[in-house]
């Protein structure tokens, strides 16, 4: 398979140089400037620099020349992102040194102790596969991928303690780039493989972003295998109920997992030709893009006429009504904000005067106590909300930083319409402002 360094061949040709012209100025074997360009060799650090001022680069631009490696097809087009399959087979052909890799199960004895690949050149070496993958150069991240595998692994077989974790949190990287970059190339089983050890090493770093992208990984991998759809399900679900646990302050990496599994089994339930679960984890994804993570407190009395489950579904977390019993996981994260809605008569009345006999109450006291951003929209008849302790509830409640909506509120008798729910999204989104 020939490869070429497309983009450093472009450089020299716009400069003018032929080939031969290149070697007289670096002072090298026409041979040596052909080998480079069909990425046989990489140039020694002493030649970069006369390269680099040769085609007037930097040293960095030149690197992205020389990590650019295509393989170069009988039309002189280079192969990137595309779906034609006429390339199958040159595509398959990529991967043979990562398929070797992973079926030597004999560990290697190369190193020397001096030899041994150090965490910060591996952490370069991993980021420097993906950057490949993401400037769509998989012939070129293909290529690395072999050695890279092969370093993280004696790294996270070596270390120990802090050192390992990060190691394998490498290792994981590694093993995801290896996944991607075999799912572009169409070999699911690699894909899956790769994703595979990529999960298990995310397990040993305990890095839930990573262990996430490596589900998400091969629930891809099961959706290009045949008859697999009810495993690249299982899998998808799984993840997400897993992350649906996650207390933590959301960290970016963790979102964007999150938000790729939502995608995905909103493809997987379309596939079953399930609309309606598709769209809920749409909604899902959308809600997670807007910043906002949604869980549902119910009433004891709202209990009773809401679909828990569904909601339940819909959010990714439980619907809880009652006070949690001792031993009991709270699988609730902290809320940033509370919205209550539609707030009835009663529970105005019992909330401004601090009784906290149920859970949402409760909640509902102390985040006034901790003063999180509230927004109540209350939704009750004109000849309750008439009442006299009514207004001075609200008022007090008011006057203690919770924000009414006030197009919700019935003051008169004409206004019993369906509560506003994208008016109330809308002060949400507010609130951040
Ligand atoms: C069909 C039905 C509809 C109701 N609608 C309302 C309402 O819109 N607003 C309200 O304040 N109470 C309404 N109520 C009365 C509440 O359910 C009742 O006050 C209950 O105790 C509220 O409990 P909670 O505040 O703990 O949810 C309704 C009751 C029924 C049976």
């Amino acid at each position: 398979m020939a490869l070429k360094r497309y983009r450093l061949v472009q450089r020299r040709k716009m400069l003018g140089f032929c080939q031969e012209r290149l070697a007289e100025v670096l002072q090298v074997e026409r041979s040596t400037v052909v080998r480079w360009e069909l990425a046989e060799t990489d140039p020694q650090p002493w030649h970069r620099t006369r390269i680099a001022e040769a085609l007037q680069v930097s040293l960095d631009e030149l690197q992205k020349m020389l990590d650019d490696v295509s393989v170069a097809t009988a039309r002189g087009n280079t192969m990137g992102d595309s779906t034609d399959h006429t390339w199958a087979p040159a595509r398959t052909e990529l991967l043979a040194g990562l398929r070797a890799f992973l079926t030597d199960y004999l560990p290697s004895n190369d190193f020397t102790p001096q030899g041994r690949p150090s965490l910060p050149n591996v952490r370069r070496a991993v980021g420097q596969v993906h950057n490949l993958y993401q400037r769509t150069s998989y012939s070129s991240a293909a290529r690395l991928l072999p050695e890279v595998l092969r370093d993280a692994t004696e790294l996270a077989r070596a270390g120990s303690g802090l050192h390992r974790a990060a190691a394998f949190k490498l290792l994981a990287a590694a093993y995801v780039a290896a996944s991607k970059v075999a799912c572009k190339v169409g070999d699911g089983e690699t894909t899956r493989l790769t994703a595979d050890r990529a999960a298990t090493s995310a397990r040993l770093a305990e890095d839930q972003a990573l262990a996430a992208v490596a589900a998400y990984q091969a629930a891809c991998a099961l959706l290009r295998l045949p008859d697999r759809l009810d495993e690249a399900e299982h899998v998808a679900h799984a993840s997400l109920e897993h992350l649906a646990l996650e207390r933590s302050s959301p960290r970016p990496d963790l979102l964007s997992a999150h938000g790729a599994l939502l995608l995905l089994a909103a493809i997987i339930s379309a596939r079953r030709g399930d609309a309606k679960e598709a769209a809920l984890h749409l909604a899902q994804a959308q809600r997670l893009a807007n910043g906002w993570t949604v869980c549902v407190i119910a009433t004891p009395t709202a209990a009773t006429w809401i679909d828990r489950d569904a909601l339940a579904k819909q959010t990714g977390y439980l619907v809880r009504s009652e006070w949690r019993r001792p031993g009991e996981p709270d699988v609730l994260p902290k809320a940033d904000a509370v919205v209550v809605a539609p707030a009835t008569f009663n529970t105005i009345n019992k909330w401004a005067l601090g009784i906290s006999d149920n859970l949402a109450l409760g909640i509902l006291n102390e985040a006034l106590g901790m003063r999180l951003p509230i927004l109540a929209s209350p939704y009750a008849k004109y000849t309750l909300t008439a009442h006299p302790a009514y207004a001075r509830h609200t008022e007090l409640l008011r006057t203690n930083a919770v924000r009414f909506i006030a197009t919700e509120e019935s003051k008169q008798p004409s206004t019993a319409e369906p509560i506003s729910w994208p008016g109330l999204a809308e002060a949400v989104e507010r609130l951040r402002r």
